[in-house]
């Protein structure tokens, strides 16, 4: 059993450790939170050992009812691999920490680059992280590109990806982010800092992005166009895609048009707070212009890097190799919706709308 201890108990780290106590050959040492905010009973609940992250503040946990089962060195200690999920910024701050123990650990998406020796995306570079010390899970964004990028590189080749990320204000319960009512230019440089950070799993990509921010919670859209190095059709492209596991190719006729309508397919479907760990892509918008493919896709910010994580301890203590983990991790948590899995697509029922609109 790999013991994993998770340092940072809010929108990932929750995720992360419900995602590790699900495999089989994982356990959850515990988590690390600095306070005993309702997320700390959450855990407890769920009966993860409770380490206070700030020695100072273990009073208050006790405080709260909540039994603390030590700081979080002896978490650190105790634990085969850390998952860090701290706030950006503090998993850099914590890297001495886990160094000081000899425990590897897995950094995410809101730290730079620099602070692990490889940035991981388990469909496109799983073997990079094998035996590392320090993985950095790249970012929501990053990790949807990549699990385009790859495929359609191995399979015909990538001369140039041009993306537009629109990109939600704040998670659900970041209350304090917005835009409220507004439209963001985000960064108004161009490109974006999404681009470099693929780079990251795929050095030699020519890719550029651009980034806005909306006034939404739900998701991510992504609007792509990738020149190819060869001749494709939208079908072959199509049924590439329909053939990777993270990725959901909506079908026609569901009524699944927009970030709203896939959050509530996810509730419905019994998907645990909703998570859509799938890139979703919509069937009907890929299309093809020559050697220029163009397709929109929604990422789940949430919940697309949980199974990344779990995929990057197996990667670091070499406990299987990519195959192996990511059907194990697929199989473990219910990833893969293929088709139409309520069996409900009926397009006169769902009133699609037609082309006039
Ligand atoms: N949310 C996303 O959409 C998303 C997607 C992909 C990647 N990421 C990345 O994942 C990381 C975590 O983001 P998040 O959205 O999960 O943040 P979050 O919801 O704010 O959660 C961070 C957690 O860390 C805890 N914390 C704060 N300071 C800490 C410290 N010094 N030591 C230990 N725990 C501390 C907080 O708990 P307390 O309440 O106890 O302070 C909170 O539970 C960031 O790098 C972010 O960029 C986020």
């Amino acid at each position: 059993m790999i013991r994993v201890g998770v340092n940072g108990y809010g929108t990932i780290g929750k995720r992360v450790a419900d995602a590790v106590a699900a495999q089989p050959d994982m356990e959850v040492v515990g988590v690390a939170k600095t306070q005993p905010n309702f997320e700390a009973h959450t855990a407890v609940e769920r009966g993860y050992s409770m380490y206070a992250a700030i020695p100072e503040r273990a009073p208050l946990f006790g405080d709260a009812g909540i039994d603390v089962a030590g700081v979080v060195d002896e978490l650190v200690a105790d634990a085969d691999v850390m998952v860090d999920c701290t706030p950006s910024g503090i998993g850099a701050e914590n890297r001495s920490l886990y160094t000081s123990y000899d425990t590897p650990a897995i950094f995410q998406g809101g730290e730079g680059s620099e602070v692990a020796q490889v940035s991981f995306n388990a469909r496109s570079n799983y073997d990079d992280a094998r035996g590392a010390d320090t993985v950095r899970v790249v970012s929501c964004n990053t990790t949807g590109l990549s699990r385009l990028v790859a495929p359609l590189d191995e399979e015909y080749g990538v001369e140039k990806v041009r993306a537009t990320l629109v990109r939600r204000g704040g998670d659900p319960s970041q209350n304090s982010r917005g835009p409220i009512n507004d439209i963001l230019p985000d960064p108004i440089s161009i490109p974006s800092h999404h681009g470099p950070d693929v780079k990251t799993i795929f050095p030699d990509l020519a890719i550029d992005t651009m980034g806005l921010k909306v006034p939404a919670t739900l998701m991510h859209v992504h609007a792509l166009n990738v020149t190819l190095e060869s001749d494709v059709t939208a079908a072959h492209v199509r049924q590439l895609l329909e053939g990777e596991s993270r990725v959901y190719v909506i079908p026609e006729g569901l009524g699944l048009d927009g970030a709203g309508k896939l959050k509530d397919f996810a509730l419905d479907a019994g998907r645990p707070r909703g998570d859509l760990w799938e890139n979703c892509v919509w069937g009907e918008s890929i299309a093809v212009e020559g050697r220029d493919l163009y397709l929109f896709q929604a990422i789940h910010q949430e919940s697309d890097v949980i199974p990344e994580n779990v995929d990057a301890i197996r990667a670091m203590t070499e406990s299987a190799d990519a195959e192996e983990s990511i059907a194990r991790t697929n199989e473990t948590l219910g990833i893969g919706l293929a088709g139409d899995p309520t069996g409900f697509n009926d397009s006169e029922r769902v009133g699609v709308e037609t082309a006039d609109d």
